[in-house]
């Protein structure tokens, strides 16, 4: 009887395969479809955008170009709106495909050199420097360029009802793996099914007797009993497994996006954007020391005193002005503040911010260094807070994200005679003309970790 139990399910052998494999390559698929989260596919309409821009410009391909800014540059511009640098959208119709081949593959350069229209950008962008990009060719600039001069996509019903759900067309979806994956498990059911009841036929026609204890057990034993089936499963099981769990620990420490609700709802939009308040009025000792600090709320008071209620076009849908008087309400509260008679009454009470940024104890990280030593923007490690209702951490915070900004910026020296002798030493030793942070050392363990 066992032998014909096996022999059943050997001559079901390559449906099982085939079964496996599509498995297999529905979990691959998915896979790559969750790999590039960020990237919509174009829809309809931009495709037809970028031929039309395309045929226009006569020279560089917007998609490739494309690829190019959000590999290199969205970090920092965006199309329409101001970034760290500039809006580029049409930036190709405002320079000289020269000077823009020039400013691209070493901005600092042509500042140095004088140029006047670069050194006026400069100053214009409070003296952030924009990354050199050496080892983009003409052709890939070109192509960056005929992207960004595409015409602003103007969303129409055609790219509606091409993705009506919204869901990227070129992966598959989770949905769809989920179905084959129950399909499959059907499958395996209905099989397991009849092989036991063929077996059933096949002994009845024998005329042999059996038991009923053993009709209980059939499916798990006929499982069992085939190794190949416990192989291909055990194979998967595990590669799920390790999947599953490196996209766990790959995660287990990091924050980006966190985003909690602070005791009184401070608005940094509202502060540091639209009142144009400078960052460094309130987070004052990131100049100078390691943390950069949250103010005191004596610091808040040197405008609130004045400042008891919002103006009616400040409320916006999300808050109305009721919601935002009654924050600065709570501000008079927690250090004691009596509006009415303009004094303080002495009952203060803390206000217990929750810190959002924090770096595990072991690594060592220091505001003025960056700030003022390198001049790095704080919009660079914190995203556009000016633009921020409520602070989310930007950045990973990681290792790596440290490390990888190390490597790819160069150690600034204008303004900097401390480095230059030691810069011209390292660049001979080195034989490059500009050094990196990791060439000065920050790739030493020591240097982050005590
Ligand atoms: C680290 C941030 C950063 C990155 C990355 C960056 N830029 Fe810039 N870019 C700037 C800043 C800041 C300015 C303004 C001038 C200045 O301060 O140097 C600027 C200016 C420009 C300008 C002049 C704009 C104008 O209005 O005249 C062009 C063109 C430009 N960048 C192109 C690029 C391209 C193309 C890339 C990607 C290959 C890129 N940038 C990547 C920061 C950056
Ligand atoms: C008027 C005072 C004020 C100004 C101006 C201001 N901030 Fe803040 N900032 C605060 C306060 C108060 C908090 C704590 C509450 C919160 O997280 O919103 C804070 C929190 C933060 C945090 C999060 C700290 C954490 O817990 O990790 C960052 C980052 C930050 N500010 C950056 C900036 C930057 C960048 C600017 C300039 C664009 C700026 N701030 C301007 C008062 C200010
Ligand atoms: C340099 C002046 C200045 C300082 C310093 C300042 N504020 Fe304000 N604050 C303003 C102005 C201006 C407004 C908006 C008034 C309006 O829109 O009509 C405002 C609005 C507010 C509001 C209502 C809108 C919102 O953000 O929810 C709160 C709450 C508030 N401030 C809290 C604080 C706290 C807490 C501090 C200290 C960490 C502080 N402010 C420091 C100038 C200041
Ligand atoms: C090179 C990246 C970088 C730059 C530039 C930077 N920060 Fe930070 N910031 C960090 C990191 C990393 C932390 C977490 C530090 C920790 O936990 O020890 C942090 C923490 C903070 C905090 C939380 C409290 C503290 O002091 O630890 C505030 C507030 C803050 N930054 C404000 C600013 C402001 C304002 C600027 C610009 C003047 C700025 N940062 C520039 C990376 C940066
Ligand atoms: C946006 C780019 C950037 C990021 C992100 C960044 N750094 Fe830096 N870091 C710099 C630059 C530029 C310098 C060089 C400053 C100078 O000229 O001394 C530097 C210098 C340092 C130094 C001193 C190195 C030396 O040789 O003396 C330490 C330590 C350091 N960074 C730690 C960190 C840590 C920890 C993080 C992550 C939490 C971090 N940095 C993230 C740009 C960055
Ligand atoms: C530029 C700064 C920097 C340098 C250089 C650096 N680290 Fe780190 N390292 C960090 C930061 C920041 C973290 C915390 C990352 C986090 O919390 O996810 C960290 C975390 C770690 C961790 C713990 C990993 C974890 O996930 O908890 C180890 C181990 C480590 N570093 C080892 C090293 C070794 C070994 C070197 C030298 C080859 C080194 N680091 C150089 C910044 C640095």
């Amino acid at each position: 009887m066992k032998k014909v139990n096996c022999l059943h399910l050997r001559s079901k052998m390559p449906l099982l395969l085939l079964v496996f494999l599509l498995t297999f390559s529905t979990t691959i698929f998915s896979q790559t479809a969750q790999e590039q989260p960020g990237a919509p596919e174009p829809t309809v309409t931009e495709m037809a955008v970028d031929d039309a821009a395309q045929a226009s410009t006569g020279s560089g391909d917007a998609a490739a170009g494309e690829a190019l800014f959000k590999a290199n540059c969205a970090a920092c511009h965006k199309l329409d709106k101001k970034a760290v640098g500039p809006p580029l959208r049409n930036v190709a119709d405002k320079h000289d495909r020269q000077w823009l081949y020039d400013w691209i593959h070493n901005s600092q350069a042509m500042i140095a050199a004088g140029d006047p229209v670069a050194v006026k950008l400069f100053e214009e962008y409070n003296k952030s420097v924009m990354t050199a990009f050496p080892a983009l060719s003409e052709t890939d600039i070109d192509n960056i360029l005929a992207y960004t001069s595409q015409p602003i996509p103007t969303p129409t019903e055609t790219s509606v009802t091409a993705t009506p759900t919204g869901e990227s067309g070129g992966g598959v979806s989770n949905a769809l793996v989920l179905g084959a994956l129950a399909l499959i498990f059907l499958l395996l059911i209905i099989m397991l099914f009849l092989v036991t009841n063929t077996l059933k036929r096949i002994a009845e026609a024998n005329g042999v007797v059996y038991e009923e204890k053993e009709k209980g057990t059939p499916i798990w034993k006929a499982f069992v009993q085939n190794q190949f089936l416990v192989l291909v499963t055990s194979i998967f099981l595990i590669l799920a497994a390790g999947y599953l769990g490196y996209g766990y620990l790959m995660q287990v420490g990091v924050d980006q996006g966190y985003s909690p609700v602070q005791p009184i709802h401070y608005s940094h939009r509202i502060h540091a954007g639209d009142n144009q308040i400078d960052c460094k009025y309130c987070h004052s000792s990131a100049r100078t020391s390691k943390t950069s600090g949250i103010p005191s709320l004596n610091v808040c008071m040197n405008c609130h005193k004045n400042i008891s209620e919002v103006a009616a076009e400040t409320a916006t849908e999300e808050h109305s002005k009721e919601f935002y008087d009654g924050e600065i309400a709570k501000l008079y509260k927690a250090v004691g503040w009596d509006a009415a008679t303009q004094q303080y009454t002495g009952k203060t009470e803390p206000v217990k911010w929750v810190r959002i940024h924090n770096l595990p104890d072991f690594a060592y990280f220091n505001h003025s260094q960056h700030v003022t030593v390198a001049g790095i923007a704080c919009q660079e490690c914190h995203g556009i807070i000016e633009e921020m209702e409520v602070v989310e951490q930007f950045a990973p915070l990681t290792m790596g994200w440290c490390i990888n900004c190390h490597r790819e910026t160069n150690v600034s020296l204008a303004s900097n005679e401390y480095y230059a002798k030691i810069h011209e030493e390292l660049s001979k030793k080195y034989g490059v003309e500009k050094l990196t942070i990791a060439e000065l050392g920050g790739l030493e363990c020591g240097k982050c970790h005590y």
